[in-house]
């Protein structure tokens, strides 16, 4: 799995216990970025989409350059207080406390078709929330796609559950 094998763990980052998944090492193969948007592109050319929806920070940078091959505009889902038009924002609910995630008021047409781009997912909640600021705005969501699922986490489910349609190109116990 040439992806999936330049992607290292590192143990017990940023708590202990915690694997974290780092797609560094495959951002830093030459060939490990063109492999993702390669394989991302496959899928989704020759679909109807309008518009790639892209989560900061990690999001971006599969997002750009698939968002240029697949010859589709990319409007950024950013952390609180970053854009600077008028926009709307959801809040959502982690382990302890909660975050917020916003999006230009005129990032998307009602009807728009849009593909949400994130790294990895995780339990969910930044892409949901995500979705639901594509909603807000009218737009329809092709699907949520990813390079990492941690399905054990259960984002998956959670997505799936509610409808919505789920791929990523590898997955980590
Ligand atoms: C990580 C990852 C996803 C999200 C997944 O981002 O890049 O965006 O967490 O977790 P979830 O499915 O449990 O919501 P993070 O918030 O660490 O920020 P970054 O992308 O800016 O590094
Ligand atoms: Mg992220």
């Amino acid at each position: 799995m040439p992806i999936k094998s330049r992607i290292r763990t590192i143990p017990h980052f940023p708590k202990y216990g915690i694997q974290y998944r780092d797609i560094t090492t495959l951002l830093k193969d030459p060939l490990g970025l063109r492999l993702v948007v390669y394989e991302l592109f496959k899928r989704y050319t020759g679909q109807k989409i309008d518009k790639i929806a892209a989560i900061e920070s990690r999001g971006f940078i599969i997002a750009a350059p698939l968002a240029v091959q697949l010859g589709v505009g990319l409007v950024p889902i950013r952390k609180p207080g970053k854009l600077p038009g008028e926009k709307v924002g959801h809040d959502y609910q982690l382990e302890y406390g909660s975050d917020r995630l916003e999006l230009h008021s005129d990032a998307i047409e009602s009807g728009e078709k849009v593909l949400l781009v994130d790294d990895l997912l995780a339990t969910g909640g930044t892409a949901l929330a995500g979705i639901h600021l594509i909603e807000k705005l009218g737009g329809a969501l092709v699907e949520c796609a990813f390079v990492v699922d941690l399905p054990d986490v259960g984002g998956r489910r959670r997505l799936e559950g509610e409808g919505y349609s789920v791929f990523a190109l590898c997955e980590f116990e």
